[in-house]
């Protein structure tokens, strides 16, 4: 008897590009589940209609990208403690008219600092660039992992204020402008969208020293500029295309209750770029 197969899809408007259809196909062969998973590219005004499309056909889930991801956590009829911090939705689980909304980019790139990358965020002095949608999703996941500060700055400040003000009481997070700061942070991470624009937020080249670690986000075939930024002042740098994989392991543990194993298929990744 062969086992049903299970239908999965990531949605965003555009959508052509994603990986995740591939990302998916080989945690699916690696661990034996039977599932497809397509793009589903839904027009600007309709995600509800072509989630709750999906859903009829008998889709059991899926992720949600730019720019629904405000949009998926306002369908979801239950959230996780970590999508209600994010405030958005990237993974979406449909249980008997159910729908969960569950977000696991800020796990997913907490996992690969600090198991891929092996850099502990234990007592770390550690500084978040931006106060945006992806600075939001990665706070709570960063604090949970007990760091002696977190610093959130942005080229808006007051947003960063509001966003550090979002997780009071949760650890030692605090606000900043970008100006004033000037000492070396442990880890600074990149959660400005600078990078697509070939920019670099203009920070001091003083946050970074040879014991800093600098993430960004965003990946590429070349290191983003930030991360050419960083490396001139001594620090050593890593890209997002970990967090891109590790956010897909996370979600298929969601849907399927099984953790893959990303580092074959971050390295087959990596040599496509
Ligand atoms: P995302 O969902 O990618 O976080 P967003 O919510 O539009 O997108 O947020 C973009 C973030 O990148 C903001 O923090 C923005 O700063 P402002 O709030 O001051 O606009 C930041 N950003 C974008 N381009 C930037 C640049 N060239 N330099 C510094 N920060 C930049």
């Amino acid at each position: 008897m062969t086992a049903a197969t299970d239908r999965y899809a990531v949605i965003g408007n555009p959508i052509a590009h994603s990986k995740s259809p591939e990302i998916h196909a080989r945690f699916a062969a690696q661990t034996g589940h039977c599932v497809t998973y397509e793009r589903l590219l839904a027009p600007l005004d309709e995600f509800a209609q072509s989630v709750q499309d999906f859903m009829r056909q008998g889709g059991k889930g899926v992720n949600v990208t730019v720019p629904f991801k405000l949009e998926a956590y306002a369908l979801a009829t239950t959230l996780t403690e970590r999508a209600q911090a994010a405030g958005a939705v990237n993974t979406l689980r449909f249980d008997d008219g159910v729908i969960f909304g569950d977000n696991t980019d800020g796990v997913g790139m907490v996992t690969d600092i600090v198991h891929n990358a092996g850099i502990s965020m234990v007592d770390k002095k550690i500084l978040l660039l931006g106060a945006g949608g992806a600075a939001r999703g990665v706070v709570l996941p960063i604090l949970d992992q007990r760091p002696a500060q977190l610093v959130v700055a942005n080229r808006t400040m007051a947003k960063a204020v509001a966003l550090a003000e979002h997780f009071v009481g949760r650890g030692a997070i605090s606000a900043s402008d970008f100006g004033t700061l000037r000492t070396p942070f442990d880890i600074v991470i990149n959660a400005t969208s600078a990078s697509l624009a070939d920019d670099v937020p203009p920070v001091s080249p003083s946050l970074f020293s040879t014991v800093t670690f600098a993430y960004d986000m965003m990946y590429g075939k070349e290191p983003t500029a930030f991360m050419q930024f960083a490396t001139q002042h001594g620090a050593a740098v890593r890209d997002g295309l970990g967090m891109l994989v590790e956010q897909a392991a996370e979600a298929f543990f969601v849907w399927r209750g099984v953790r893959p194993e990303t580092a074959m298929v971050f390295a087959d990744l990596r040599a496509k770029l």
